[in-house]
């Protein structure tokens, strides 16, 4: 396979039975070049070379944010010691196992290895956000990768115009690098453009920035690094990266000229990488890096069960299925779930399909009722008052 384009060439071959890629700034690939050895080229090449300069990381490679710490501490230190980079998983920890962890992060790592944090929006529970943004500055972290979002949030904005100041020579500094997850163009755009006027003008009433903070905020995007993701084993929205990725590369290129941020946007991508061979195909799609899930919770240090693993490994591309987010329930998002020997999706997509049809548990009719409370909802339905919704 090769394609071309004006001052680049970006060549993927299969050499005994490897994809290996090339990407150059020649105007011609002429198959003698193909022969010689300077065409395979290694891992650590792939990839944006400043994202890794300035994340001071050998491979353009993630270990993406996941719940209840299953991306570990200790999956976190691996991957930093290795010249990689790794979020821990704060979704749903609480601050005192997030501090905890960050202190045993901080204490394995040396300096210059990287390492970061995940950030999930909580639009209903905002001071959440806020009381973790406030242990990640308290600790000093640089690299937060941000998901959930679909507007941005006061907290967001406080993390990443903290710090923000100008050297001798008017180059801005930015200690605070946010890594958007993103599937959706619409929020990729807030994240590309710099902190809302309104949020930033409400931070700096309340003392939360400075002057020079919220002025310099002006000329910054939101975040460093746009992650996107396609159909994913985290939440998803089910999109394709063939579709999604030159849509972004589009966008970004709009509000960097729009814009003229001194500092680059990178585009990485994420969802269903999880083999060599997709690796390289995200590359071949243009991610300045690339971000795996699902992958990684089949490694030892993943902060999950042995049972799950078991079934993890078990598995084939075939035995997934979609079931309702329980966290976003009301919002309709969706996470890829095992469907091989469960019965966990088909349950938990009827349990939807009736809190969607009904406004309270008693409008549910004797029939369909009595199925569910007996196959399904048993003792727990006990908990709802007649007036709730089921799972509210
Ligand atoms: C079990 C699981 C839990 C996840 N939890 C989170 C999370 O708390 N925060 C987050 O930003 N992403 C979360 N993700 C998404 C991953 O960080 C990553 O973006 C996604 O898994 C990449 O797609 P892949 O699973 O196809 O590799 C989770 C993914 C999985 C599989």
């Amino acid at each position: 396979m090769c394609s071309r384009r004006i001052d680049k060439v970006c060549c993927g071959l299969l050499i005994q039975g490897k994809i290996q890629l090339i990407i150059t700034e020649q105007q011609e690939v002429h198959s003698k070049h193909l022969e010689q050895s300077q065409w395979n080229i290694t891992a650590e090449r792939l990839g944006d070379a400043k994202f890794k300069r300035d994340y001071g990381i050998k491979y353009a490679y993630i270990v993406g944010g996941m719940y209840k710490g299953i991306a570990s501490q200790e999956i976190v230190v691996a991957m930093g010691r290795s010249g990689f980079i790794g979020y821990l998983g704060t979704g749903g920890l609480r601050f005192n196992e997030i501090e905890s962890a960050i202190r045993y992060i901080q204490s394995e790592l040396k300096d210059g290895q990287a390492y970061g944090m995940n950030l999930l929006c909580h639009l209903d529970q905002p001071e959440i956000e806020e009381q973790t943004v406030d242990l990640f500055l308290k600790y000093g972290i640089r690299y937060v990768e941000a998901a959930a979002y679909m507007q941005i949030t006061p907290s967001l904005v406080r993390y990443r115009l903290t710090g923000l100041r100008r050297t001798n020579d008017g180059i801005i500094e930015i200690p605070h690098s946010i890594l958007a997850k993103v599937s959706r163009p619409e929020v990729a755009t807030a994240f590309m453009q710099p902190a809302p006027e309104q949020i930033v003008n409400k931070l700096l009433e309340n003392g939360q920035l400075s002057k020079s903070e919220a002025e310099l905020g002006s000329y910054i995007p939101m975040s460093t690094e746009i992650c996107v993701e396609a159909d994913s084993g985290g939440h998803t929205d089910q999109e394709v990266a063939y579709a999604l990725m030159p849509v972004m590369h589009r966008l970004r290129d709009e509000f960097m000229a729009k814009y003229r941020y001194t500092h680059p946007i990178r585009v990485g991508a994420a969802g269903g990488i999880g083999t060599p061979e997709a690796a390289a195909a995200a590359f071949i799609l243009g991610a300045d890096f690339i971000l795996t899930g699902s992958i990684n919770q089949c490694t030892v240090e993943a902060g999950t069960s042995d049972a799950v693993e078991d079934i993890l490994q078990m598995i084939n591309v075939q035995n997934t299925a979609y079931a309702p987010a329980g966290d976003m329930f009301d919002l309709g998002a969706k996470v890829q779930v095992v469907r091989e020997g469960l019965f966990f999706p088909s349950r938990a997509n009827k349990l939807y399909e009736l809190y969607k049809m009904y406004n309270a548990l008693d409008e549910i009719d004797e029939k369909t009722g009595n199925k569910y409370r007996k196959n399904i909802l048993g003792d727990r339905l006990q908990k709802y008052g007649k007036k709730q919704r089921p799972f509210t």
